[in-house]
């Protein structure tokens, strides 16, 4: 194994560079149909939290936007700034509110204590050193703020019925892994990497979107192990035909099987707040 420099993943490969590259036709799309699945519940905790009128929100590696212009359109956050390593899909539509900053999340460069939210899904599980980015994004936020993360958690185990959605699901992640860094073992670790960051009333939750034939989940994964297909294969854990029985089976009725999970996982920071 190479050495990892700051930022890379052990095999120097990169999110957006090696895999799901933002120019590739359809990228968005993928992003969307996680952003289906996942929105009603990721908007709803963050409302349970009192996310609302006056905040102002940082959301990291926001990707085509859609919990950034919830929070204005819907939960009506003062602000949102909007970073991502790659902003073509979020200055498609711009909202009142909404900041768009092109910039990577391992060397931000704002001052600490700005943020009254600080949100991130699906970003930190492809990144290396999540240690030292959590209390990162732990110092951005404000006093009497809080730190909101999500990332998936992988629900096949050697328990899990062998499927073909299992078999693909395990070289997905290994693939991931080998490639880009991905690495969600770390995951339901949350808790306690925010409580050691500093932050407060530190709680986490689990959903499991059903595997519905055509549900905007089935969809994403579908997509997602087209994009990683060459990852995947290098494993060799499973062939071509292998991945496309499982698209198949994920899109027909046999389909019996768990996603991965999204963790959300809070802390507060300690303090009262100065910022609405
Ligand atoms: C799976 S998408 C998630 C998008 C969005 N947060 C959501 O949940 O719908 C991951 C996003 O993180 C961004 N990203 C990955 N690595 C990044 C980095 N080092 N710095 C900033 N953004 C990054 C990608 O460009 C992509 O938009």
């Amino acid at each position: 194994m190479t050495a990892a420099p700051d930022g890379a993943a052990p095999y120097g490969g990169r999110y957006g560079e090696d895999v799901f590259r933002p120019e590739q036709e359809g990228e968005g799309e993928r992003i969307d149909f996680g952003a289906l699945a996942y929105d009603e519940i990721t908007m709803a905790r963050l409302r349970a939290l009192g996310v609302g009128p006056g905040w102002r929100c940082l959301d990291v590696g926001a990707g085509t936007g859609t919990v950034s212009r919830r929070l204005l359109e819907e939960a009506g956050v003062a602000s949102v700034l909007a970073v991502d390593r790659d902003v073509r899909f979020l200055s498609e539509r711009s909202v009142p509110g909404l900041d768009v900053r092109e910039a990577d999340v391992t060397a931000l460069d704002f001052a600490p204590g700005r943020f009254r939210l600080v949100h991130a899904r699906f970003v930190l599980m492809h990144l290396p050193e999540h240690e030292r980015l959590i209390a990162r994004l732990a110092e951005l936020v404000a006093p009497g703020g809080v730190l909101v993360l999500s990332d998936a958690v992988d629900l096949t185990s050697d328990r899990t019925p062998a499927t073909p959605y299992t078999t693909v699901m395990r070289a997905m992640w290994q693939g991931l892994r080998a490639t880009i860094g991905t690495d969600v073992s770390w995951v339901p670790s949350y808790p306690q990497l925010l409580r050691g960051a500093g932050l407060a009333r530190v709680a986490a939750e689990i959903h499991v979107p059903p595997l519905l034939p055509g549900s905007p989940l089935s969809r994403f994964w579908a997509d997602t192990w087209e994009r990683s297909r060459a990852a995947l294969l290098a494993t060799g854990l499973v062939d071509d035909a292998a991945v496309d029985v499982a698209v198949r089976y994920l899109g027909s009725d046999d389909c019996a099987a768990l996603s991965a999970g999204m963790l959300t996982a809070w802390g507060w920071k300690p303090g009262e707040t100065a910022l609405r």
